[in-house]
Order: C-alpha cells, then structure tokens, then sequence
C-alpha cells in the first residue's frame, strides 16, 4: 500500500468553536471532471450537476491541463462563488488517465465518478451509479454504452464503433473480464480502489478504468448500469486511432512488468527499434538489388530511411503526448539523426572489430550486445534532447531569444509590467 495517500476514511472534528464556523457538511460524492478545451461546457455541466444531484452532497473537481481555450479560467470563476467546485491545474502535463488519478486522490469524499467534460456523458445515471457502490454491492459501478441498443449511438463514426467494440473483446478476452463496457470513461469507484491501484498502474495512461480493474487490490467487484452516450456539441475529440497502439503497449506492460520493470516508453522505443532494422534490410536489399547501388551508399541510404521512420514512429507513438509538430518536427529529426549516428558508428566499429579478430559467428554476441546498447543510448539521449521535457527547450529558447535581441531578459521587463 503506497504512504502518505491518505488511507482513512475522513472524519474532521473541528478544533476550537471558532473552526466550527468554516463547518461543511461531508462529501458524499466527488465527481472528477478532466478537461481539455472544455469552455464551452464548465457552466451546463455543473447546472445540470446541480439538477441531478438532490440529496446528495457533492463536489466537482476538474483537473484541467492548462488548456489554451481558458477552460481553468471559468472554472475558477465559478469556483470563486460555488464551493462545491475545485480546480486542479496542471502545467506541462497531458493525459486524460493521470488527470483522472489525481482528480481522484485530491477527492474529499470516499466515493469518487469520473465523467467527462464534455457532456457526452448523461449525468442523470450518476445518483443511481453512486447507489449501486455507496450501498456496499461493488466497489466499481460503470455506466455501460453497450446495455441497450441505442446506447453507443453518440459515437462519432463507424471506425469509433469498430474500435470501441475489437477493444472490448480483446480486454475483456485478455484480463479475464466479463463486462460489457470496460472501456467507459464515465464511473463511480471507491477512493480507496484507487489507493490501492496506485503501485500497479499502467504508464501509457490508457483506458483509466480498465486500468483500476486489473491493478486494484484485492480484486474489485463492478457492476454494470446502462446509459445512452451523448453527442459532442461543443469542442471535438482528443481520441484518434492510435490509441489502439497505446492498448497493445498497455497489455505487454501489464503482463511484462511482474518480470521485468522496464518502463513502457522504452519497451516502446526498443519495439519500433527492431521494425527499424527490418526497415534497414529491406531498403539496403532493394538498393543492392533492384538499384544496384553501390555497397556503401546503399547502406547510407538504408541507415537515413531506418532512422527517419524510427524518428516519426516514435514521434507519433512512443511520445506521442509530447509529439513535435511544424519547424520543431524537423529540427528534433536533425537532433535524433546526430544521436543516433553516434550510436550506429560506435557499434558498427566494435562489430567489425570483433569480426575481423574472431572466426564463425562468435562476433554475433558483440554485435547483438552493441545493438542493445545502441538502443539504450538512443532512447536516453533523445528523451534528453528530443522529447525532452518543455521548461528545458522554453527556458534555452527564452535565453536564446534575450541574447540575439536588444531588448531586455525577459525576467525584468516582467518586473517592470507588475509594478507598473
Ligand atoms: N486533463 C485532461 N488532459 N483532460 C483530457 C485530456 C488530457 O490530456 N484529453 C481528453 N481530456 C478530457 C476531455 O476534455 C473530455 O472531457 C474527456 O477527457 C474525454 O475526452 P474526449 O476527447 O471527449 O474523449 P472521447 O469522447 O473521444 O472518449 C470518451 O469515450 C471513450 C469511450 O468511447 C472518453 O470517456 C473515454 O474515456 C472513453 O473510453
Ligand atoms: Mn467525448
């Protein structure tokens, strides 16, 4: 069981008369709301919260990251007048499953739903959602989309339908599930589930729910409610196909971990690693070949088309939440190709090196030992400098900035601004 998470159930007792006064009444229910250029939508969903939820003592917290539309800005301009709601923002941070476990761990009350905030899902299920677990029969109640015929209906096409349903099937096949929606977003959980998920939960931040299922300990009992999935009115969708990837990645984690703590970020780099290099043979046996290339150049070839598609699968999947896009794309592909020339010409040197002094495939040891370790420097080097985190490249970029202009650092005309 992780520490310092807070594990007991709360029950404050106010320390003088005077405290009293600041008295609430407990939380029954906390409903965590991650957003991402929700605007639009913070006012609706908290009335439509406040219509739905009679009888129940609620808070709302949304854990919204730092989105460009001001969602955190009219949050806080309701929470400034409405106690119930709270804010968790977050700086230089992406992903809805993270936003969807801090939500919860910051929750007062023990009963936590998560919801999305963009409407789609029918807040009118929440009191019957938070019944089910609050009276003791499960420690995870879900609103299924698949219960009722129409209930999928808010889907936005055909190949989200298809998705939604093969992602099913699969989970529930490969986790030993029997549920018709694991994949939903929208849930109640007891806060002490959560807790108790924390050391086993995934890094790819893939499906929360599914996660919490196989990672809770003991195991926890669900049960299903049935609800119809809305349309999106506002804003559009931060979902797309890839996240197929990040299930298949989220699988071999979970069922690699118990043997080998590699984190999934380099198990993905390593996997895309090894295309790479079938990538590699392929391009240097069509220039041999088809193009009869000279040796050297078609290796050259061959080594700048492996290392352009290791660089834009990686790119689009292993950092995906962190992608570069625009002039940042190229730039971070010279970065990349510099690094991992380093780690090509190395290995290529002791390989031959081992060759040309032992007979037979002995040298094959070295060789593989090399390409391992070419792939440990490549993903600690560029998760450094490519894919590295944003206050690193903003602050030599802001330096950069400040030298090559005669305008002052940007720390003092700041100053001048606040006290103007
Ligand atoms: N804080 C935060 N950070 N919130 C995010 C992020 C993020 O990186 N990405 C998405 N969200 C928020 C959105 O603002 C929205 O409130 C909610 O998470 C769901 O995101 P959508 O982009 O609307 O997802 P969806 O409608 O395609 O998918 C929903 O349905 C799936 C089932 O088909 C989600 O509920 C999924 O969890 C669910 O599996
Ligand atoms: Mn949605």
């Amino acid at each position: 069981m992780p520490e310092n998470v807070g594990t007991t159930a709360v029950n404050a007792q106010p320390d003088s008369a005077n405290e009293s006064a600041f008295r609430r009444a407990p939380v029954d229910l906390t409903i965590v709301i991650p957003t991402f250029n929700e605007r639009e939508n913070v006012r609706e969903i908290v009335k439509r919260l406040d219509r739905s939820l009679k009888g129940i003592c609620w808070e709302a917290i949304f854990v919204d990251d730092c989105s460009k539309d001001g969602t955190g800005d009219v949050v806080r301009e309701v929470a400034s007048i409405d106690s119930r709601i709270r804010l968790i923002l977050r700086h230089n941070r992406r992903g809805l499953s993270s936003a969807v476990v801090e939500g919860a761990l910051a929750a007062t009350a023990e009963f936590v739903a998560v919801m999305d905030g963009d409407l789609q899902h029918d807040e009118g299920v929440l009191p019957q959602l938070y019944a089910a677990v609050a009276k003791g029969d499960a420690d995870i109640s879900l609103a299924s989309r698949f219960l009722t015929a129409d209930g999928a209906d808010g889907l936005s096409s055909k190949t989200r339908h298809q998705i939604s349903n093969t992602g099913i099937k699969l989970a529930n096949l490969l986790f030993g599930l029997k549920l018709t929606d694991p994949l939903t977003g929208f849930f109640v959980i007891r806060r002490s589930v959560v807790v108790s998920a924390l050391p086993e939960l995934s890094e790819i931040g893939f499906k929360v729910l599914l996660d919490f299922i196989t990672a809770a300990r003991p195991a926890p009992k669900v049960v299903e409610v049935p609800f119809k999935f809305r349309e999106r009115v506002h804003g559009e969708s931060k979902l797309d196909n890839r996240v197929m990837y990040d299930f298949f990645l989220f699988f071999v984690e979970k069922k690699i971990s118990p043997f080998l703590p590699l984190p999934a970020r380099f198990l993905s780099f390593a996997l895309i690693n090894s295309f790479g290099i079938l990538i590699h043979l392929a391009a240097l046996s069509i220039a041999l070949n088809l193009f009869s290339v000279p040796f050297q150049s078609a290796v050259l070839v061959a080594t700048v088309i492996a290392m352009a598609f290791n660089y834009w699968a990686n790119n689009a999947l292993t950092y995906r939440d962190r992608r570069l896009k625009g002039l940042k794309f190229y730039l971070g592909f010279l970065v990349f190709a510099g690094f991992s020339s380093v780690g090509i010409i190395a290995n290529v040197g002791v390989a031959s090196m081992m060759h040309e002094q032992y007979d037979g495939l002995f040298y094959l040891v070295p060789a593989a030992l090399g390409a391992l370790l070419t792939v440990v420097w490549n993903y600690v080097v560029t998760l450094a400098f490519v894919w590295g985190q944003d206050r690193a490249k903003g602050r030599f970029l802001a330096n950069f900035r400040s030298l090559t202009s005669r305008s002052k650092p940007i720390s003092t005309t700041h100053q001048a601004r606040t006290q103007a």
